[in-house]
Order: C-alpha cells, then sequence, then structure tokens
C-alpha cells in the first residue's frame, strides 16, 4: 500500500446521486453514499459534501466492485505481456477490485512462496486485491501433487486449486486432489479438455474450421473432461468449478449435476458468450482461445446456461500475449484475449441490451456469485452497499456508448478482437477499500 493511498483513505468520498445495486434489493432510486476511513457511513439522499471529495455518480449505477475469478497476470516469469501492475490498472479500469490469478506463470505457484510473493506485489500496487490460485500439481505437469496445504495456509490463504491451461489427465490425480481440497475448505478449478482429442487443434472442430482447413478442436475434447470431474466430485464431495465453459453438453452436464445437489459451479467469459466460431473467417489470431469459440448452437446453450442460473460466474479468462506473439501465422499464434477493460461492455452489450438477463442478474455474476465461492469475505470483501461495509465500489454508467480501442487499454497487452466495437457500458470509478483507484476513467496516480 503506497503513501498516497494511505491519504486517500484518510479522505472522505462522497458518490454523488448514483443508484445502488445490491444483490438483495436491486437497483434503487438515486442515492449518495459517504465513506469515511474507507468505510460506507451514510446512504442517504442530499447528503452535504462538507470536507469530503465528491464523486459525481450522475446517470450511474454504484454496485458493489466486480470481482473475476480467473485472470492471467503473467507474473512471475512473463512480465512483458503483463505484469502485476499493468493487470492491477487494467483490472481498476474494468471495474475490479479483486482479481484471481491463475498459476501458469514461470515459475508457476506450485508453492507457497510464490503464492505469497504474487499477493505481495498486489499489496504493494495497492490498487485491488490480487490474489492467486495455486497449481494442484507440482509444476503443472501433472504428475504429483503440489503442496495445497501449505498454500492455503500462508498469507495468500490460497483457496483455488487449478492447472489452468493444463487439465490433470491423470484420474488417481485428480481424485487425491479433491479429497485432499475437500479437508481444507478448498475449491478444485477445472480447465476440462481431454488433450488426446485436441493435439494440434486450432479452433472448434465444425464447418468453420473445415472451410477454414484448420485443424479442429471437437466439443467432447472439453465435454469428456466436464464428465470425469463431475463423476470425481460426487466420489470426492470435493467443491468443483469448472472454468471457461464452451459447449452446450457441458453446460447440460453442469445443469444435471447441480439437480443432483452436487458442489459444482461454473464460468463462462464473455467472449464465449458474444462469439461463436464464424467470426475466424477474419483469421484474427485475437479470436484464438482456449477453450475455442465454439458454434452459435453452443453460444446460444451458454446463453440459456446464464439466463437459467447453471452458469454462476462472469469470468474474463484475461489472457494478454505480446503483439509478436499474436502476428503470425495462425497455428503458431498463441491461445487467449485480455479481456478485463471489455467485459462490463459485453455483459450490458450482449446480454442486457439483448433481453438475455437484467443488469441485476448480471452483476449477480460479477460481484456476489464469484465474492461467494472464493469466500472473499476472508479478505474484508462484502459484495455489500450498506452501512458498516469496507468501501469496494465500483460505479459505471450502463448507457454510455463507447468504441472499443486496444489500443487505449491499461493492459500491457492489447490483444482483443473487439477493437472497433460500438458498445455500451463503462467503467466511471473504482474505490478499493476506500480509496480512489479509478476516477472519471483514469487511474487515479495514487496507485499509479
Ligand atoms: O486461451 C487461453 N489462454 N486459455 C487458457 O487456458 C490459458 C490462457 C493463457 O494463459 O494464455
Amino acid at each position: 500500500m503506497n503513501a498516497n493511498n494511505l491519504n486517500m483513505r484518510d479522505r472522505n468520498i462522497l458518490i454523488k446521486k448514483g443508484r445502488i445495486y445490491t444483490p438483495e434489493e436491486g437497483i434503487s432510486s438515486e442515492r449518495d453514499v459517504l465513506i469515511q476511513e474507507g468505510i460506507i457511513r451514510r446512504i442517504d439522499k442530499g447528503i452535504k459534501p462538507g470536507k469530503a471529495y465528491v464523486l459525481d455518480a450522475q446517470d450511474c449505477i454504484i454496485s458493489p466492485g466486480f470481482v473475476d475469478m480467473h485472470v492471467h497476470f503473467r507474473e512471475p516469469g512473463m512480465e512483458y505481456k503483463e505484469d502485476i501492475g499493468s493487470g492491477s490498472c487494467a483490472a481498476v479500469s474494468g471495474g475490479y477490485v479483486a482479481v484471481f490469478c491463475m498459476p501458469n506463470t514461470d515459475p508457476p505457484i506450485d508453492n507457497a512462496s510464490v503464492a505469497e510473493y504474487v499477493y505481495d506485489r498486489g499489496v504493494d500496487e495497492g490498487l485491488c486485491m490480487v490474489l492467486p490460485h495455486g497449481a494442484i500439481t507440482q509444476g503443472r505437469i501433472g504428475k504429483a501433487l503440489a503442496p495445497m496445504g501449505e498454500m492455503g495456509s500462508c498469507r495468500a490463504m490460497v483457496r483455488g486449486f487449478s492447472d489452468d491451461g493444463s487439465t490433470v489427465t491423470d484420474s488417481e490425480i485428480m481424485r487425491r486432489a479433491m479429497e485432499y481440497a475437500k479437508t481444507m475448505d478448498s475449491l478444485i478449478i477445472s480447465h476440462c479438455e481431454d488433450v488426446s482429442l485436441n493435439a494440434g487443434g486450432q479452433m472448434n472442430e465444425g464447418f468453420y474450421s473445415t472451410l477454414l482447413g484448420l485443424r479442429g478442436i471437437p466439443p467432447e475434447a472439453e465435454e469428456i473432461g466436464v464428465f470425469r470431474d463431475i463423476c470425481l466430485a460426487e466420489k470426492t464431495d470435493a467443491e468443483l468449478h469448472v472454468a471457461h465453459v464452451s459447449t452446450a453438453k457441458t453446460v447440460k452436464l453442469l445443469r444435471e449435476a447441480k439437480k443432483r445437489g452436487l458442489k459444482v459451479t461454473c464460468e463462462a467469459t464473455p467472449h464465449h458468450f458474444t462469439l461463436d466460431d464464424s467470426y475466424l473467417v477474419s483469421y484474427d489470431t485475437n479470436l484464438k482461445v482456449n477453450p475455442p469459440l465454439r458454434s452459435r448452437a453452443d453460444v446460444e446453450a451458454i446463453l440459456a446456461g446464464l439466463s437459467d442460473g447453471t452458469i454462476d460466474v462472469i469470468s474474463t479468462d484475461h489472457a494478454p500475449h505480446a503483439l509478436h506473439e499474436k502476428e503470425t501465422e495462425f497455428d503458431r499464434a498463441e491461445f487467449g484475449m485480455v479481456g478485463l477493460e471489455t467485459c462490463l461492455a459485453l455483459v450490458v452489450t450482449v446480454l442486457v441490451e439483448n433481453g438475455v438477463f437484467s443488469l441485476e442478474q448480471a452483476l449477480e455474476k460479477m460481484t456476489l456469485a464469484p465474492s461467494r465461492i472464493m469466500r472473499l469475505e476472508r479478505f474484508g470483501y462484502k459484495p455489500e452497499i450498506t452501512e458498516g461495509t469496507p468501501a469496494n465500489i465500483t460505479v459505471f454508467n450502463s448507457d454510455l456508448e463507447w468504441v472499443v480501442d486496444p489500443l487505449r487499454f491499461r493492459s500491457r497487452s492489447k490483444n482483443s478482437p473487439f477493437g472497433g466495437w460500438k458498445v455500451k457500458g463503462k467503467v466511471i470509478h473504482t474505490i478499493f477499500n476506500g480509496s480512489i483507484v479509478l476516477e472519471d476513467m483514469q487511474v487515479s496516480p495514487a496507485g499509479d
């Protein structure tokens, strides 16, 4: 936490004339929110500013700060793509007050010292909570369990374990990981993929892969993985979170698993609910992601899963890559796209404007659901705008139209396929732990 941030925390802040979203009550009429010493002290109409610093929230929603369960900040090891400083700037620009970093760094987050390093770097940057997920296996190579207990009890209090980007192919090791996770109240986050089915695959297997002459990744590669992990979660009674759901059958499997009462949750990304594989005719390597963009029928199933509650969480899978890793032949390009700075806009433009569900339902999947799954109250975050609650707040305008320009992203990487898209919904201010970290769409110098 730097000195400027401490000054900000001492400062009283008055958010004027916004409509407040709370998971219990939905969106209120116009209110002011007074923050003193980092705590929300008063919510009322017409609060006099006195000496408080005023943030204008006219025409805006005041929401609990957004939480992203799935980002790649690349530190340690690949800071040329993103580091915890640039990633934190991207996060608060997108309205996030807490992000969970996947462990596919170099070295991987597979022990307490790397987990604490990531956690401490986030604290040093002071813009948002940067919390690590730990690897399930040592080196993320699927051979032997990582010291999960040590990571769970270290300063970073790791709760989510994942070999993200690599599936734990050995079912016996996955079973042991789940049994172990259950004893320590942890969560297995599974990147579900039968790798034998997707070797060399570049995009979804189907009409467009044949048309474009690119090797396909069949939907079954994901579904077989999901089915196995649901079976193991049922056997072990462990908590399982399925990352980046991409196919219709995955949604169906998860819906059935939830009906049977299993402790299963899942997430969808903005790119998987927005784009289908027909976009790949552009050969834009920014569209190359894993799991791949699927068919329109799969996108429709994801929208249905979001709407009926099968899909609990919206996560970005923010995956920064440098220009030279994307401006290359399709089969050489890295998988992944950045997402923190476009998520809210895609949620509003694709989900809310098209009537898939209400803004309130969308916000629940970006605040309450991820914070509940990750037990964020351990870090002092409550998905509430109520008197007495620490101020972790996102103020956004859901009507503001803008055109996406990746060159203006705060992320170090610009690998987004949404450049030039006209979208609706923009984060205006972000308050983290009582400090203004984004003001009028500018990252506050307090944290820069
Ligand atoms: O597209 C992806 N990019 N999928 C993953 O699973 C990993 C991620 C990355 O780390 O770049």
